[in-house]
């Protein structure tokens, strides 16, 4: 089936930002290299799903470099990057995305990706999976397995292999260490900021910065909210999380507490309604309101559009709306994550670590996938020792390792 991008004359930006990100992406050069020659996706269909930016533009390029076939969509209508897409299809890959899609286009992309029946599916946040399932389980049968990126796709797929509804193995790439430790922590912690301080231009210094979840997402916002100089609030369910923040120098209150005092809001939690009408109505005029989660469901839009006796657009990606009590509260990226909406997402070399353990995930489902018994499976620990191995070589950093003496030490019991 043809692509269907925006424009490919697009293309020659969207190679810019690709070749960008190689420069700086180490292990995934590395196994570009790799893969090159040893071609461990020969014959091999590949449907991803995953935010169509120059990052995972790259990611693809690794695996068509192994010899996939590659069927491209995005993972979010307002973080698909059109230039990026048009370069992938340049290059000769199979791409169904643009920016701005309706729920509509943004369903049908992703069934036409999936019509070129895969063998491997990389999902982020679970939309390729559950079309499969819901919709076109006559490819089930050619399906090795799947890699998912995200803490909501995972949290999606847990429920289905619950329910006994799972019918491939799909690798939890999220769990890995070299992923949430990095990418959810620091990666997010700085993207957020990256996206609400170009789309905004405000201080964020002296401001009260409310974070919702501390979860990895959460604990790397809210730090980096501190070192902007802002005071953080943090909201959480879970009372040691709830400890967690409150050890690490931030204040705790429930939501509509905190909605009485902060500035900026940032939502993380992968729940929904975390903010919702109670809060709109005690925020303060000109409050600042955007979510990092992976669905766009965290603030309850809904209600507040339907509440707004007025709308306006302020700037690009800002959005304000006028309570019937007359403060305006402002919202970036129409409640979607903040980072990709209004940012380009991740730092490169973070993602590098994130992709690849995608990348040597999916090798592992083509080498093991008709093994396993499990359909949940983690991310193999000699996978993500490899990664860090790798990474840490890059940083130029050596450790140390353990003596026979310190080896047995460490193995017995008798001391
Ligand atoms: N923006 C990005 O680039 C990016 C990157 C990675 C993950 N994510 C997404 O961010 C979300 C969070 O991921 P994570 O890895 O931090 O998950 P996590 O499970 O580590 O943390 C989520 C936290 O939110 C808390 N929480 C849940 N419901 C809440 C509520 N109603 N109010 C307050 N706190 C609540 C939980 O107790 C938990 O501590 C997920 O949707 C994930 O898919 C986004």
């Amino acid at each position: 089936m043809a692509s269907e991008i925006r424009d490919i004359n697009l293309a020659e930006s969207g190679h810019r930002k690709i070749e960008w990100v190689k420069r700086n992406c180490d292990l995934l050069r590395t196994l570009e290299e790799e893969f090159s020659v040893s071609k461990p996706f020969a014959g091999k269909k590949i449907c991803l799903s995953v935010h169509l930016e120059a990052k995972t533009a790259y990611l693809c390029k690794v695996l068509k470099a192994g010899g996939a076939e590659m069927f491209v969509t995005g993972s979010n209508p307002l973080s698909t990057q059109d230039d990026v897409a048009a370069a992938l299809v340049d290059d000769g890959l199979e791409v169904h995305a643009w920016y701005n899609s309706t729920p509509e286009e943004y369903e049908s992309h992703i069934r036409n990706t999936l019509k070129n029946g895969p063998h491997i599916i990389i999902d982020d946040g679970g939309d390729l999976v559950s079309m499969v399932h819901n919709e076109m389980p006559d490819l089930i049968p050619n399906i090795i397995g799947g890699c998912e990126e995200t803490t909501t796709g995972i949290i999606r797929l847990e429920a289905m292999n619950k329910a006994g509804a799972l019918r491939f193995p799909m690798v939890r790439v999220n769990n890995a260490d070299c992923k949430h430790l990095f990418d959810n922590r620091y990666g997010t912690g700085q993207s957020v900021w990256d996206g609400i301080n170009r789309t905004t231009n405000l201080i964020v210094a002296g401001k009260i910065v409310v974070v919702a979840g501390y979860g990895w997402c959460g604990k790397g916002t809210a730090m980096r909210a501190k070192g902007l100089g802002a005071r953080v609030i943090v909201t959480e369910i879970d009372p040691i999380k709830a400890i967690e923040a409150v050890m690490d120098g931030f204040d705790v209150m429930p939501m509509n507490d905190a909605a009485k005092l902060g500035d900026f809001f940032v939502t993380v939690t992968g729940c929904e309604k975390v903010i919702d009408e109670e809060d709109f109505a005690v925020m303060k005029d000109g409050a600042i309101l955007c979510n990092a989660g992976h669905f766009d469901c965290e603030i309850d839009m809904a209600t507040l559009r339907k509440i707004a006796v007025e709308a306006r657009e302020m700037r690009n990606n800002i959005m304000g709306y006028k309570l019937p009590t007359g403060q305006w509260i402002h919202v970036l990226g129409e409640g979607r994550l903040v980072n990709l909406a209004c940012g380009d997402g991740h730092p490169a070399e973070i993602m590098d670590m994130s992709f690849a353990i995608q990348a040597l995930s999916a090798k592992y489902l083509v080498e093991h996938g008709s093994e396993l018994t499990e359909k949940l499976i983690d991310v193999p620990l000699e996978v993500d020792q490899d990664v860090a191995r790798r990474k840490l070589k890059f940083l130029g950093k050596e450790i140390d390792v353990l003596t026979p003496e310190q080896e047995k030490y460490l193995n017995s019991y008798n001391l």
